[in-house]
């Protein structure tokens, strides 16, 4: 026992005098953890200051710029999603490189003093194509996307295993800056599916390690639908929500947790066809004093959103509306890494919250602008051919092996038709049809469109449908969003229905090299005085290079590609009218501007200019609101309930005393609690069983709205329980909600959030339902 004493204390004094031999001290190592109502970096207090940023959605010569620019305002942390689909776009195909280098970019982060949070899904969400998840998964029919079907584990658990090859060295607990890890991503507004959380947490656990902290957010209203004991949760809202409300549910189950909003949203994404949003800065920057002040932990997504480039723009649901190509966000930095108002008074406000001067931000990148020229050049589309299907029924995409692009389906009419319908089971997303070469109608899916009205055709007429496909929905069930005619197609006359059979199908791939091609192929010498659809070539010369906005105004609705790099989507109805081109991407000399439009140029020139138009909509807005108030007045005939709601928060529910049948549903607020304007959160109808309809075939409007800031009609059946319909003010009273529910339904009752923000502005008092 003596022995074993002298021999310990000899150890103690060897070990004691060590470092003053000159061996090296070992690193004290390092840790992230959740304490006692705060996180803790290596045993310290800490308040995550996070900002959200998507490296695929930053040009990869000015990651650093962007991380630089977010370390002065003030933060502490980098936020970011791992975007599947993009590091493999086909099965097995992984690529970890350029764009696409994620452990560079977080060392840039450490490298500039940031932590990172990783968030690998597998599904991000995030206004990405399909959610991140990939589109060859659809090639397996009956999928089942974001549960446990094996084939889907199978192919998460591999590409997961991915992911951590490239990013676990970079944990904290192994010297890097990464310090928390997200377990999928809001999956209550997808399911209640514990298992399935649990088993996403167990594969991040095995290729992270076991002290790799691990985290699941979602919203107040849902989280505990799928909340795993042994994970921190943490809340998505945004800006203008009730902070301590958002918290009030968490702390009285877990009265010891760290808080944190895990998505401070300081704008919003913008949809094809509606204004830009915005949220004011003052309002933002009050949220996140008040966290602040309360020790709260956040993320701001984004605080810089920059763009979608290429076809990774996804679409939201119900209904369908894609995602413009820029994701400026109403960020603190612009889509181009420009400060902004917001910017200048968050970083005053981050001030606030330390001791050390922040660093000033680095110089704006260069911006030029580039003279009107030609882009004449023409290939017609089919020049863009990849492949020809012959098949008895319509194919998919995805039956035909192609994730991107447009496709020619063209089929014979099989026996004389007197006219009448030409009918689609479904069509996504975007067509235009065409009878012997002449075209007779659009059918567009954003629109719920799914059938056009046809002349007579005769027997062995040819039908051509050019079909564009848009991003694939990233939000709710529908993400198994298949594009192409996904089932059928079908002329429906007076007297006869003829079923559309015997397809030849061409893919066209929205690629470059395909583009290329098709001017190889095509006769240069042919007439284009119609500006018809197809590709279209020009060249511009710069004697310097820097970032600018290619004015796609005079186009129609396709993709562009300069210097082979994919710009992004763009669609004459806007908002977006220009394409962010960043200066890296030009060179001095001849530059190359390629164009593949699908419905055809009104004419054929662009330009480079200094500052983007995203706000420019080209819309019939004043046909589309006489159908609202056509429907209101046919509303009063049709009353089948009158009441008083109560004031507040909180959802509430009428029950007809007797069911009503029909297609249209009307909700009229007579008034409100005071405010000169009425705001819904989200809106259900209830089916027969009392069950709620499926919104998927819905389209919503309303007698008025405020046009700005998520306050359109749709934002009442967009799943957001933050963002909210609100009647224009100064409009007076009544205003109604019109809800098409897209087909004949028996309706038995509604369900009724009203605006989230304290006080429930907005709240209706006394209602009218009416169906008809
Ligand atoms: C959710 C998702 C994000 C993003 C935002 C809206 O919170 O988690 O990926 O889609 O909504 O921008």
């Amino acid at each position: 026992m003596k022995n074993h004493k002298l021999l310990l204390s000899l150890i103690c004094l060897l070990l004691g005098i060590a470092p003053m031999m000159g061996a090296a001290p070992s690193p004290a190592k390092q840790s992230f953890e959740a304490g006692n109502g705060t996180f803790l970096l290596n045993g310290e207090p800490f308040t995550v200051k996070a900002a959200e940023l998507h490296y695929p959605r930053i040009p990869k010569e000015y990651w650093e710029h962007r991380i630089q620019m977010v370390k002065a305002l003030g933060m502490n942390t980098v936020c970011l999603y791992v975007f599947w689909n993009a590091h493999e776009p086909q099965m097995d195909q992984f690529d970890f490189t350029g764009q696409n280098d994620i452990a560079e970019f977080i060392r840039l982060c450490d490298a500039n003093g940031l932590k990172v949070i990783v968030r690998p899904g597998p599904y991000v969400c995030a206004e990405w194509e399909m959610g991140g998840l990939p589109w060859w998964l659809l090639k397996k029919k009956d999928i089942r996307l974001r549960e446990q079907d094996p084939f889907f584990m199978e192919r998460v658990a591999k590409f997961e295993e991915k992911v951590a090859e490239q990013l676990a060295p970079l944990t904290i607990e192994n010297g890097g800056p990464i310090i928390m890890v997200q377990v999928e991503n809001e999956y209550g507004s997808y399911g209640t599916d514990k298992p399935y959380v649990a088993e996403i947490r167990d594969m991040l656990r095995k290729n992270w390690g076991n002290g790799v902290t691990l985290f699941q957010c979602d919203w107040s209203s849902n989280f505990e639908n799928n909340g795993l004991d042994d994970l921190i949760w943490t809340m998505n809202f945004g800006t203008g929500s009730n902070i301590d409300q958002q918290f009030a549910r968490l702390k009285e189950l877990r009265p010891n947790s760290p808080l944190m909003c895990s998505e401070f949203w300081s704008g919003w994404f913008d949809k094809w066809g509606a204004n830009h949003e915005t949220r004011p800065a003052e309002d933002m920057v009050a949220g996140i004093d008040e966290m602040l002040s309360k020790g709260i932990s956040f993320s701001l997504y984004m605080t810089h959103g920059g763009t979608s480039f290429g076809h990774w723009a996804g679409a939201n649901s119900p209904g369908f509306a894609p995602d413009v190509t820029s994701y400026d966000y109403d960020a603190p930095i612009t889509e181009w890494g420009t400060v902004t108002p917001k910017y200048d008074l968050l970083r005053e406000t981050l001030q606030k919250y330390t001791d050390q001067k922040l660093p000033e931000p680095p110089a704006a990148k260069p911006i030029i602008t580039v003279d009107q020229f030609n882009v004449e050049e023409f290939a017609p589309i089919t020049a863009g051919t990849k492949n020809i299907f012959r098949s008895e029924n319509p194919l998919t995409f995805e039956d035909m092996d192609m994730g991107w692009g447009c496709a020619m389906y063209v089929t014979t009419i099989p026996e004389n038709f007197k006219g009448g319908k030409l009918k689609f089971n479904d069509l996504h997303d975007y067509a235009e049809i065409y009878l012997n070469n002449k075209k007779i109608g659009t059918v567009d899916r954003v629109k719920a469109q799914n059938e056009i009205s046809v002349p007579a055709m005769a027997k062995n007429d040819t039908l051509a449908i050019l079909l564009e496909a848009m991003g694939r929905i990233n939000f709710g069930r529908a993400i198994k969003d298949y594009k192409g005619i996904t089932n059928s197609a079908e002329l429906i006359g007076y007297d006869a229905t003829i079923p559309l059979k015997n397809w030849v199908i061409a893919t066209i791939p929205d690629d470059y090299e395909v583009a290329v091609e098709a001017f190889t192929k095509a006769d240069k010498k042919a007439d284009n005085s119609e500006k018809a659809p197809g590709y279209y070539r020009g060249y511009f010369n710069l004697d310097k290079v820097g970032d600018t906005f290619l004015d796609m105004s005079t186009w129609g609705k396709g993709q562009v590609w300069v210097n082979g790099h994919p710009l992004g989507r763009f669609w004459q109805i806007g908002p977006q009218q220009t394409l962010y081109l960043p200066g890296p991407w030009l060179k001095q000399g001849r530059n190359e501007v390629v164009v593949l439009d699908v419905i055809g140029p009104r004419q054929t020139v662009a330009q480079g200019l200094n500052k983007p138009l995203l706000d420019n909509l080209n819309l019939n807005t004043e046909a589309d609101n006489k159908l609202q108030n056509l429907a209101a007045e046919k509303a009063k005939n049709n009353v089948v309930a009158k009441g008083t709601f109560n004031a507040g928060n909180g959802w509430q529910t009428v029950k007809l005393n007797n069911s009503k049948n029909g297609r249209y549903v009307v909700i009229t607020a007579d008034n409100t609690y005071g405010d000169d304007y009425v705001a819904i959160a989200e809106i259900y109808v209830l089916d027969q069983n009392g069950k709620r309809l499926s919104r998927e075939p819905w389209m919503v409007g309303a007698t008025s709205e405020v046009r700005r800031g998520n306050h359109t009609a749709d934002k009442t059946i967009d799943l957001q329980e933050s963002t909210y319909w609100q009647s224009a003010s100064g409009k007076g009273f009544p205003q109604s909600l019109i809800i098409d529910l897209g087909s004949d339904s028996t309706v038995t009752g509604i369900e009724y959030l009203p605006c989230d923000k304290s006080g429930a502005p907005g709240a209706i008092k006394e209602y009218q339902i009416s169906v008809f």
